[in-house]
């Protein structure tokens, strides 16, 4: 840890993580292989990797949703718990109920947890008084995604980007102190997907929460980002075999976040997205444990898997 580390907050802390299923032979099969991240509140993290290397298994240890099979997850500085308020999930489909309005839709977090729908009938001015509260905070959400005039219509009127922002407000709604994104940009044309970048970016510099994001997009991903990794099976260790997916690559993206559209134009950025693909992503291109580009300041790796995979287990 650096001198000043104890100054900074950090949302997120994984220490010594593996997560492994069972694979038809009865045994296991590892995803994650020996993660060490420790990523700070505020930090706008994209996650990119290979199909199947384990970005939504991480998504998910941090959401809280699955423990560990090993390691330790931190969240706060408490072991993770199982999902609450404080970590918000976008997925790539869009998780609005579709018997409820825009608005409604965007309200419901809230009733859920304050409104006691009993109350409805043993205290009605008190049951409608917080409802109408609530719809007065759903729809300043809804003003800041834009939809303040559809709130009344029901998801299927809506087009898709339009959807992502009613589930964007949704989660932000909550105030979580972690957005998770899994690809919540995925299924949108090019020019949605580019607004609600900008507009991802708006919503980031206001509340400072940390995100997640998760994309196949390398562009999307490094335009968006202050820190990137890439989780990859395609490493080299001594002993020859290698198991489930590591952090290849920690890169800080210097200089002022968030950036302007046209820092997707600069050689800087192009040259960082050529590493990020032949590093990350070419299966012939395989980096040494000892040579992954952990650039970022708060990239570490535990001593143990250092020497190789000497710290395998029998998930193997
Ligand atoms: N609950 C589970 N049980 C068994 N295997 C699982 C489970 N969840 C994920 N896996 C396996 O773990 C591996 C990683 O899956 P994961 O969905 O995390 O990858 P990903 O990087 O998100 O992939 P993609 O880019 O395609 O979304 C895959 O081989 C997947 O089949
Ligand atoms: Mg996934």
């Amino acid at each position: 840890m650096t001198e000043t580390s104890e100054t900074i907050e950090y949302t997120i802390e994984c220490t010594d993580v593996l997560q492994c299923y069972p694979d038809k032979k009865g045994g296991l099969f590892t995803v994650l292989n020996d993660i060490d991240i420790r990523v700070q509140s505020g930090t706008f993290l994209s996650l990119v990797g290979p199909s199947g290397s384990g970005k939504s298994t991480f998504s998910r240890l941090i959401l809280g949703s699955e423990p560990p099979f090993r390691g330790q997850v931190l969240i706060n500085g408490q072991p993770v718990q199982p999902p609450d308020r404080n970590r918000g999930m976008v997925f790539q489909s869009y998780s609005l109920f579709p018997h409820l309005t825009v608005v409604e839709n965007v309200m419901y977090g809230q009733e859920l947890e304050e409104i006691n729908f009993l109350s409805k009938w043993v205290r009605p001015f008190t049951y409608y008084k917080k409802k109408r509260y609530f719809k007065e905070k759903a729809m300043e959400y809804l003003d800041r995604v834009q939809l303040s005039p559809h709130a009344d219509k029901y998801p299927f009127e809506l087009s898709g980007g339009m959807r992502q922002r009613v589930a964007i407000a949704q989660a932000m709604i909550m105030k979580p102190d972690i957005l998770l994104m899994d690809e919540p940009f995925g299924a949108l044309d090019p020019d949605t997907r580019e607004s609600l970048q900008v507009f991802l970016l708006e919503m980031h510099e206001k509340t400072k929460m940390t995100v997640l994001f998760i994309t196949h997009d390398l562009e999307e991903a490094l335009y968006l980002c202050s820190r990137l990794i890439v989780l990859s099976p395609f490493y080299v260790v001594d002993s020859g075999t290698t198991q489930g997916s590591k952090i290849v690559i920690d890169i800080a993206y210097p200089g002022r976040h968030p950036k302007s559209l046209d820092d997707k134009y600069t050689p800087y950025f192009n040259e960082r997205l050529k590493m990020i693909r032949e590093k990350g992503f070419n299966p012939d291109v395989r980096q040494h444990i000892g040579d992954f580009n952990l650039e970022h300041s708060d990239s570490w790796r535990t001593l143990s898997s250092d020497n190789g995979e000497s710290n395998q287990t029998q998930a193997e």
